[in-house]
């Protein structure tokens, strides 16, 4: 991945207008997988077409699944069964993407082959055993570096589990569910709080039952997947870059069509709104078993708060954006019980702290969080480290800096967002490409 891309902001409030954003990345990765082991064509619309999904795409075409992404409108996945996956000769490079190499890993765990998993710099730096221990309670043979990838993988016959799992983590969660469709018996995870609930809801669509408690998920195997018809939503996660900008616009509203509102995923509504945000949800409705709405942002006063810790793992990938947020918002801001932020795409909270110090804003930082003082940003450059969110909050936030903000390392972007700039650009964002 180059590092060389960057890009840069001036300051400038004029921002407004409609638009829809790419699909939604969790709900694309699982389309894929779950389609791959379906009996049947499924066929993916909405499809997020990100350098995180494609790695996943290939990752099945080496193991024999057929895609077709001719048409990018409609990606057809011809699947081959749950125990037709086929040795894929070759380790899965999985790019930048943790959720495609820890779902994946669920799946691999049960295959007679042996595999190995890896990824980028970032990919390889990222913790594993959380998937790797309960995968090895099932039966799996994995082996990590020192706790990340590569991962090499010697799967075959699982045994279920009840696993409690000492982490947040849809990932975690997915991993063994996915597992589990493989074993013979009831696999049930329990969560220490709620985490995102896209891989149960689709599992349904896909013909599964899945029974559900308010912090616990179970499934029974072997089970048997249907292909079906995905209409993946509007990334919320993404939208919160646009929507963002329109709260913090002078001049009009920013409104999103069909982005996914699942209530596992909307602790940035309820953060946002508690800083004062006019954020409107409107026209809601279920699209294969997902919410799905359009949101509308209106110029507000952002007020300093402290987070409600609860809401934290409900907006996990948005706090880099309530941190720059923060920083532009009117008195202090406060954020505990984000311990995870430091095992994303980069460690999150040590990187935005610097960044935000960076542009001459005041911020402590905790372990597990921060607290930022408000008042607006100064001019000067960001280093993103290659992580896509803080590169696209830095964007935004900086339309009120004092002057031009320089963001390094930015190619990442199209991991998440393809089209970020352009789309930016569209409704009024003074933002280019270097
Ligand atoms: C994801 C779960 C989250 C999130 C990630 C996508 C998923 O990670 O940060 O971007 O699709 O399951 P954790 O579940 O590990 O917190």
């Amino acid at each position: 991945m180059s590092n060389v891309a960057k890009l840069r902001i001036s300051p400038g409030r004029g921002v407004g207008g409609t638009m829809r954003v790419p699909g939604d990345k969790s709900i694309s990765h699982r389309a894929l997988m779950l389609g791959a082991l379906a009996e049947g064509q499924t066929r993916i619309r909405g499809f997020l077409a990100g350098e995180d999904c494609l790695a996943t795409m290939a990752a099945l075409r080496a193991m024999g699944v057929s895609i077709d992404d001719t048409n990018p409108d409609e990606i057809i996945v011809t699947g081959v069964g749950l125990r037709g996956l086929s040795a894929p000769g070759k380790p899965l490079d999985m790019g930048n993407s943790g959720t495609g190499m820890r779902l994946l890993a669920g799946i691999l765990a049960a295959q007679v082959f042996s595999s190995e998993l890896t990824g980028d710099a970032s990919l390889r730096s990222r913790p594993m055993e959380r998937i790797a221990k309960p995968l090895r309670k099932m039966g799996a043979d994995i082996e990590t570096q020192d706790g990340c990838p590569p991962l090499k993988i010697l799967g075959g016959r699982l045994s279920p589990l009840m696993y409690e799992s000492p982490v947040a983590s849809a990932q975690v969660k997915s991993a063994v569910l996915l597992a589990g469709l493989f074993a013979d018996g009831v696999t049930r995870v329990e969560e220490p709080a709620i985490t995102r609930d896209h891989t149960e809801r689709m599992l349904q669509t896909f013909g599964v039952e899945v029974r559900t408690g308010n912090l616990s998920s179970e499934v029974s195997g072997p089970a048997r997947l249907t292909a079906c018809e995905i209409n993946v939503p509007g990334d919320l996660s993404s939208a919160a870059f646009p929507l963002a900008a329109g709260l913090l616009s002078e001049q009009g509203e920013v409104a999103i069509e069909h982005v996914g509102i699942n209530p596992t995923r909307t602790g940035i509504i309820q953060i946002l709104r508690l800083m004062g945000a006019e954020l409107r949800i409107e026209a809601p409705g279920l699209e294969g078993g997902e919410p799905v709405a359009r949101l509308v942002a209106a110029p507000s006063q952002l007020n300093g708060i402290t987070v409600p810790p609860e809401l934290v793992p409900l907006a996990i990938d948005e706090l880099p954006l309530v941190f720059a947020l923060a920083a532009c918002a009117d008195g202090e801001t406060v954020i505990h019980g984000a311990e995870e932020l430091r095992h994303k795409e980069s460690d999150r909270i040590g990187i935005m702290v610097s960044n935000l110090r960076n542009l001459g804003v005041e911020v402590e930082e905790y372990d597990d969080g921060a607290r930022i003082v408000g008042g607006g940003l100064q001019a000067g450059t960001v280093d993103s480290a290659g992580d896509h969110r803080i590169a696209m909050a830095f964007a935004v936030v900086s339309m009120c800096a004092s002057a031009e903000v320089t963001i390094l390392d930015t190619a990442n972007v199209a991991t998440s967002f393809p089209g970020f700039v352009s789309l930016m650009q569209s409704i009024g964002l003074q933002v280019e490409s270097l």
